[in-house]
């Protein structure tokens, strides 16, 4: 029989730590795959006490033997990618992006930027990346795709008539026409099928693993709209960014960390915006990878945990950033609502979870942290992490 594609899925408002765990995975994984989202995604991996940061590329570029496909449902900015790439070395053979991604153009990164401006207190905290208007274009009918680079004299005539249409000021047409030719020259040895290319791994028995950016509260349909991003981030996300029936979608491994950050603006009803707030930003260093904006720091939201956690269908947990919580006397959890305020519930904090290796190891406190978050939201957690490098996850 064919096999599925298992997903991993931020819980909360991104940030999570899924570009670490995808890694982490990927060393079992042949295929790994990006299905929504842009550049506003920053996934940190850290091994041997080396960054990466990426954005576009899928977060198994790290495991020499993983393929990498960037799905039809992401929208890709071409420069920025370029840039990503060059890190790498040749990812020819390694790297495949679907001919359906839409691309992200100037003038959509102009009007994310004119937006926000335009919207003064009320803005949403946008990355400033293009992601709304290109997803919009997509939605409209009047965007363009990667494939639409086969033929640069046609696409460098639409953009030109696209900024007139939205009454912007153009560039001239030989800058355009020489933007499109180097993306047409860098992107497209990549372009493929991957619909295809997934469903034939599948059929051969490959393993695939699907990697979400974002949040699930940041879904455009099921987040506090309008404080959300413009793609579906839940797991069912993949199926229209990948290419995926529901039902080749086999485990749901959502990824949560230990309390809450929120990038950008929106509710968030358990954020610290004092001292408590202070420490969790700075032990977590809970700074954009993406933008480098503070983060907004806050306990714990399990009824949130738990309606991200049904709306994936998420088997497991992988709970990370538990030794942020370290030498805290005492920690909240929401586990409830009065009137859209918060309901705590106090645990016992623990002096250090980093040096532990197995989950016996930990200590009591922090096991009744992890044993409440599996209550809260009925979900079983099978991996904690306990720092930032790859090798600091204990697995259940
Ligand atoms: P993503 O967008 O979900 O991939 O997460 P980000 O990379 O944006 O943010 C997570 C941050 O936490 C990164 O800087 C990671 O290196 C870091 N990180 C991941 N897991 C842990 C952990 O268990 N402990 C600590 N201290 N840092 C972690
Ligand atoms: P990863 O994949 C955290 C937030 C922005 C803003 C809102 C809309 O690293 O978890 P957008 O530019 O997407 O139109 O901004 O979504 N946002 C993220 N927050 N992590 C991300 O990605 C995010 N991508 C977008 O801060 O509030
Ligand atoms: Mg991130």
């Amino acid at each position: 029989m064919a096999n599925k594609a298992d997903l991993i899925v931020g819980v909360q408002w991104g940030d999570e730590g899924k570009g670490k765990i995808v890694d982490l995975l990927a060393q079992e994984y042949d295929y790994v795959a990006r299905y929504q989202g842009g550049h506003n995604a920053g996934h940190t991996i850290v091994i041997d006490g080396k960054k990466y940061v990426l954005h576009l590329i899928p977060s198994g570029v790290l495991n020499p033997k993983a393929v990498n496909i960037i799905g039809n449902g992401v929208v890709i900015c071409p420069d920025e990618f370029i840039k990503e790439a060059a890190q790498f070395g040749d990812l020819r053979g390694r790297l495949y992006i679907s001919k359906n991604a839409h691309l992200i153009l100037d003038y959509h990164i102009a009007l994310d930027q004119a937006a926000e401006a335009g919207l003064g207190d009320k803005k949403i905290g946008t990355t400033g990346r293009g992601i709304g208007p290109a997803y919009a274009d997509k939605i409209a009918r009047v965007g363009a795709r990667l494939g639409d680079l086969y033929d640069q004299a046609r696409l460098v005539d639409t953009i030109l008539e696209r900024y007139d249409r939205l009454g912007l000021n153009a560039p001239p047409k030989a800058e355009v026409a020489s933007s499109v030719a180097r993306w047409a020259d860098r992107l497209l040895v990549f372009a493929a099928d991957t619909t295809q290319m997934l469903w034939q791994a599948l059929d051969d028995g490959k393993r695939t693993l699907l990697e979400g950016a974002q949040g699930t509260l940041l879904d455009i349909d099921h987040g506090a709209y309008p404080f959300v991003t413009s793609s579906n981030t839940i797991a069912g996300g993949a199926c229209t960014g990948a290419g995926l029936a529901p039902k080749e979608i086999g485990k749901v491994i959502g990824i949560v960390k230990a309390y809450c950050t929120r990038v950008g603006n929106g509710p968030f009803a358990t954020e610290q915006t004092n001292a408590i707030g202070d420490r969790l930003r700075e032990k977590g260093e809970e700074f954009g990878a993406s933008t480098g904006r503070a983060r907004r720091c806050g306990w714990f939201d399990a009824p949130l945990a738990k309606f991200a956690c049904r709306i994936n269908g998420a088997d497991e947990l992988a709970l990370m950033k538990l030794d942020v919580l370290d030498g805290f006397e005492e920690i909240k959890v929401c586990v409830d609502y009065d009137d859209g305020k918060p309901i705590y519930k106090s645990f016992k904090g623990w002096e250090r979870v980093s040096k532990a290796r197995s989950f016996d190891d930990l200590p009591k406190a922090a096991q009744s942290y992890a044993a409440a978050i599996e209550e809260l939201t009925g979900v079983k957690i099978t991996l904690i992490s306990t720092g930032a490098d790859r090798n600091d996850a204990i697995y259940r």
